[in-house]
């Protein structure tokens, strides 16, 4: 049993990022089939940034202190009754589903059932690891939704992003077309991640489709919203697919109301251990690849925070604990 404390970077009210300090909360044991995870990574996602501001929605009331943080990586540091998947001192991700568990990975331990975590990727520093679940899980579920086939045409509206990132490898694993509309200057990146189509994103994106694909994409995934959503789903062609990971109202007069008989669908994120299986090992055997643009020891959590809000950042944001 243990009486310990442990490091948390956690908020006591919403706030700007400066809400966020070091507290030092107690360290439960794992419950029956959870896991203790002693983390060494945890990235910073766009949801984390809306925890600390308050408009992100969790299933329950929120109970303070609140603890950031979707995503980690490390090792199994004590088992619950009953898990059978891991040993203590296995490497593991987690994807922590906050909106459901409130169980937060900017910390030292975190206690999640089994369910959500998966064998680190093998090969991989937990540094980079650590950027994989929670955005490679919104790709995946984003385009489950789609079921394309090789040789159909995918416009993603954020495709040097984390979601859109993973999403343009994945599709381009399967013989997708994806349209990539970066900057001229990451053009060559986007072609690297398996992008067909380079368009510039200054520039109007119906018309550059246009010219790309005449008919229009058979679809688009949205991962930005407001007027980068409603470009995306006019370069679809009629009976077309749509999805968005940024459900917001954007269609004038209602919102998500089918359009020229598109049905746009939304992904709300899950936890899923054979999605995380399978990622972890696409990043272990190189078919996906990731980027780190910073890491930050916990104590700079509201730094990091600011570093995101604030865009153009190339690769995810990582805390040490
Ligand atoms: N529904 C869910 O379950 C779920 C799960 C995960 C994430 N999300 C949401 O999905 C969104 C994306 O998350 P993320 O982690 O991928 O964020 P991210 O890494 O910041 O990706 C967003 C990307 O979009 C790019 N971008 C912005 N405007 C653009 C434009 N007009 N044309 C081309 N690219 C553009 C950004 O580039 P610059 O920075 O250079 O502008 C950035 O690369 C966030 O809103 C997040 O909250 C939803």
């Amino acid at each position: 049993m243990s009486h310990g404390m442990m490091r948390v970077a956690a908020i006591e009210r919403f706030g700007d990022p400066e809400q966020l300090s070091i507290q030092k909360v107690p360290l439960p044991d794992p419950g029956p089939g959870q896991v203790r995870m002693r983390i060494a990574a945890a990235a910073v996602n766009p949801a984390d940034l809306g925890m600390v501001t308050g408009v992100y929605r969790w299933k329950e009331e929120v109970s303070f202190p609140l603890v950031p943080g979707y995503d980690a990586a490390g090792s199994v540091d004590a088992l619950g009754e009953g898990v059978s998947s891991f040993q203590v001192g296995d490497q593991v991700i987690a994807c922590s589903q906050h909106s459901l568990t409130q169980v937060g990975t900017y910390a030292e331990y975190a206690i999640l059932s089994e369910h959500y975590l998966a064998p680190a990727p093998q090969g991989i520093e937990l540094i980079a690891a650590a950027s994989l679940p929670l955005a490679g899980l919104t790709a995946l579920q984003a385009l489950e939704q789609l079921q394309l086939a090789p040789g159909q045409t995918l416009l993603i509206n954020g495709p040097l992003g984390a979601v859109g990132g993973f999403a343009l490898q994945l599709v381009a694993l399967r013989g997708i077309q994806v349209l990539a509309p970066t900057f001229a200057h990451e053009a060559e990146l986007a072609r690297t991640l398996g992008a067909t189509f380079m368009l510039d994103r200054e520039q109007d994106i119906p018309a550059q489709v246009k010219q790309a694909v005449p008919s229009g994409v058979d679809a688009a995934l949205d991962v930005i919203g407001g007027v980068a959503a409603r470009s995306a789903f006019e370069a679809v062609h009629d009976g077309g697919l749509y999805v968005t990971v940024v459900p917001e109202f954007w269609v004038p007069g209602g919102q998500f109301v089918p359009q020229r008989g598109i049905t746009p669908r939304v992904v709300g994120v899950r936890s899923n251990t054979l999605q995380l299986i399978e990622l972890s090992s696409l990043l272990a055997n190189g078919q996906l690849t990731t980027r780190v643009a910073k890491v930050f020891s916990l104590e700079h959590a509201s730094t990091a925070h600011r570093l995101l809000a604030a865009g153009s950042i190339h690769g995810k944001i990582i805390l040490l604990p």
